[in-house]
């Protein structure tokens, strides 16, 4: 059994917006604070917090100001165009003073120690990439942002990364030849050891850089989504038991059901947000069992390892999993 345990709770807060200010046309960076000051919980760059807007309208946002900030959490947020709903309501109704209940940060695209970093942002990808840069400069490591755009205007954090001089290449597409997505072959062509690649974006630039970090070392491709990933062709639902091992107890989760709500229908709290596998709020210690992974957190080495697994979307291979609930 891995030696961590699934986690039950985590911190939650009404947060008040102490700023909005306009970072490119159509973004919007929130920085936030707790009303009486309280220092908020520690993170580390790539971590991401809940912003619960409404009872069902829960978005995830990556975090773009510094770690060493202990009272103030910062976020982009782009205006969607095909918003289901986040980044509209918090273009429109979120001002100063209004107050946002806040989960988390938790982090599932930490940034491993490396001495080189290639960073691959498109559009409001380059929010995570903001504290990852200022981590990659205080170690000292070497590192490269290639960071693509519709225009310039577009663009948020233009100011602060042009400071870093030509290790920022920006290319907005109606002033360069070639866009972010047609250069992804020069970018990542030839594999290199020793660097990692940590890229965020819209799905594909996402779905073309892993595409072309398959020859690269294993563990070299850090990437965080934060839309579900389709249904892959020919996927199933079926049944199968799940034995709750902290709790004794057995259920049997149905096809049409996720292990979610069959835990939650027998009263066994179980932490959870987006219920579409991409928080990872839910992420529970698997101790027996082979799990069809369905969620865009874990990557493809977490999900062989089969030590945890997102209840909300993944489900079993088999007949029967054991979890850590
Ligand atoms: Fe978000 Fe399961 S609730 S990954």
């Amino acid at each position: 059994m891995t030696e961590t345990p699934t986690r039950l709770r985590e911190y939650e807060a009404d947060l008040v917006v102490e700023s909005v200010d306009q970072a490119a046309d159509g973004v919007v960076v929130l920085t936030l604070s707790h009303p009486a000051g309280d220092a908020l919980p520690p993170w580390t760059p790539g971590a991401h917090v809940d912003l619960v807007l409404t009872p069902d309208l829960v978005r995830q946002y990556s975090l773009c100001s510094s770690p060493t900030d202990s009272h103030r959490l910062q976020v982009g947020v782009l205006r969607a165009e095909d918003s289901r709903g986040g980044s509209t309501f918090i273009h429109d109704n979120l001002v100063v003073g209004s107050t946002v209940l806040t989960r988390g940060p938790r982090n599932h695209f930490p940034l491993v120690a490396s001495p080189r970093y290639l960073f691959i942002a498109g559009g409001i990808g380059v929010t995570p990439m903001l504290p990852m840069i200022e981590e990659a400069v205080a170690t000292g490591a070497d590192w490269q942002l290639v960071y693509g755009g519709r225009s310039r205007a577009s663009m948020a954090f233009l100011p602060i990364l042009e400071q870093y001089g030509d290790r920022v290449t920006l290319l907005p597409r109606d002033e360069v030849d070639r866009s972010l997505s047609q250069r992804i072959d020069d970018l990542l062509g030839t594999p290199t050891s020793g660097t990692l690649v940590y890229c965020c974006g819209p799905e594909p630039l996402l779905s073309a850089v892993e595409q072309a970090c398959t020859s690269w070392p294993d563990g070299t491709l850090h990437l965080e989504r934060f839309h579900a990933k389709a249904s892959e062709e020919g996927q199933v639902d079926t049944s199968f038991e799940v034995v709750l091992a902290r709790s004794g107890l057995t259920i049997q989760v149905s096809a049409d059901e996720s292990i979610f709500r069959a835990v939650e229908g027998v009263g066994i709290p179980v932490l959870g947000s987006c219920h579409e596998g991409v928080c990872g709020t839910c992420e529970t210690v698997v101790l027996e069992g082979d799990v069809d992974h369905r969620d865009v957190v874990l990557n493809d080495s977490e999900k062989a390892s089969n030590e945890t697994m997102m209840v909300c979307v993944s489900r079993c291979n088999g007949d029967r999993l054991v979890i850590d609930l």
